[in-house]
């Protein structure tokens, strides 16, 4: 039903027959464990939602791709013999990047007519833009292998993933890391991707919440000055590296210190902003560890109590939280029944993650979202999320 939905709204638009649209499908991501870690060498805790971007697609024999949203009225034409040039527009950024990366990396990039379709909310911090990117870069390299003869079953979702990093870097200008793209690209469902960002190598982690649901809240905060405060946080930890690396010269992240070398050493840390930025990192990247070990044990209590320590940590010591996220937290972790919750993704707005025991969810929702109200001036959302696959064509 939904596929012919968006197929119908395609040909509205372009013209055309179903049969010769395809589908093709990126997720978002909610991350359980493991925040400002990814940049920092540390490992992440993500999953793949089931809100995702939907890309109705046809090749054609142009030299150019149209872009169209079902949820806006703009319509855009990039030039494929230049797509470097794209990098103003408001919404279109993400696709261009991917398309001009991914032909300076030698892919052949096709003409054709595309409609996205969201169910990832836009700013949230659930990686949008990452669903865009990754389903982007996947149906154009669909295109390209169809072209030059290479079976799509060799599609490196990994590959995938950097390119799609490497076009939020390079072209749409935020410094990210690579936890996004990756669980995008390489989602599972039911599991959670256990990553070590240093070498990017990985682990399905089976997430089985027997009576329990993943509840995500979103602030409906405006994030204006995310960018420059993310690439702030970044600078302050290339600091705290660099001054630990006087004592620890065979370290090359952050992520890569332990918790004990960090007691030991920190004293060469002179500056407190600094010192508590590589405390967040160190003891963060520690507790994803532990975290998959709960998870793995089935420990929910103590997989909970690592969550509410990441969020204190992330508010006290890389201070990246906010009143609206604070709040959404604070009060979810006076109801009985839930499990522990803590913000997700960039922060400084965005979205919340709780675990929440089944029976209590409704009525979560309900005092949460009221709190929230009264205390903050307008509404929160809130989303019980499924664990999806990544990136795919759809049949
Ligand atoms: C954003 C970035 C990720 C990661 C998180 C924080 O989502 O895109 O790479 O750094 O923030 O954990």
């Amino acid at each position: 039903m939904y596929f012919t939905e968006v197929k119908q709204k395609f040909i509205k638009i372009y013209g055309g027959e179903e049969k010769d649209i395809r589908l093709f499908s990126a997720p978002g991501r909610v991350n359980l464990m493991g925040e400002h870690t990814d940049y920092n060498g540390g490992y992440v805790f993500p999953a793949a939602l089931t809100m995702r971007t939907v890309i109705a697609a046809r090749k054609t024999d142009s030299k150019t791709i149209n872009l169209a949203a079902t949820d806006l009225p703009d319509r855009v034409s990039l030039d494929i013999e230049n797509l470097c040039c794209y990098k103003d527009l408001w919404w279109g950024n993400y696709q261009a990047g991917v398309a001009h990366i991914m032909q300076l990396e030698g892919f052949d990039i096709s003409g054709c007519d595309l409609l996205y379709d969201d169910s990832v909310p836009h700013g949230a911090g659930l990686s949008s833009s990452a669903a865009i990117e990754v389903a982007t870069a996947f149906m154009l390299e669909t295109f390209s292998n169809e072209k030059r003869g290479i079976d799509n079953k060799d599609i490196d979702l990994v590959r995938l993933a950097k390119i799609s990093q490497r076009a939020e870097i390079e072209y749409a200008g935020v410094n990210c890391g690579i936890m996004d793209q990756f669980s995008s690209a390489l989602g599972k469902k039911g599991h959670a991707i256990f990553l070590d960002c240093r070498d990017l190598s990985y682990e399905y982690v089976p997430i089985s919440l027997d009576n329990k649901r993943i509840v995500i809240a979103n602030t409906n905060k405006k994030r204006s000055l995310q960018t420059s405060k993310y690439n702030e946080r970044r600078a302050e930890c290339d600091i705290a590296l660099k001054q630990l690396k006087s004592v620890l010269p065979d370290k090359a992240f952050l992520g890569e210190i332990t918790v004990e070398e960090f007691l030991q050493y920190k004293k060469v840390l002179t500056n407190n902003t600094i010192s508590k930025r590589a405390e967040h990192v160190i003891y963060e990247t520690d507790r994803v560890v532990k975290s998959v070990a709960a998870l793995k044990s089935g420990d929910m209590s103590t997989f909970g109590k690592l969550m509410n320590k990441s969020h204190n940590s992330l508010r006290d010591l890389y201070e990246v939280t906010g009143t609206e996220l604070d709040t959404l937290v604070e009060e979810a972790r006076k109801m009985e029944g839930v499990i522990g919750s803590r913000m997700t993704g960039a922060g400084f707005g965005g979205c919340t993650v709780s675990i929440v025991e089944n029976d209590v969810v409704d009525e979560f929702i309900k005092t949460v979202g009221e709190a929230y109200k009264s205390r903050i001036g307008y509404e929160a959302d809130f989303y019980i999320s499924e664990i999806g696959d990544g990136a795919k064509e759809l049949r």
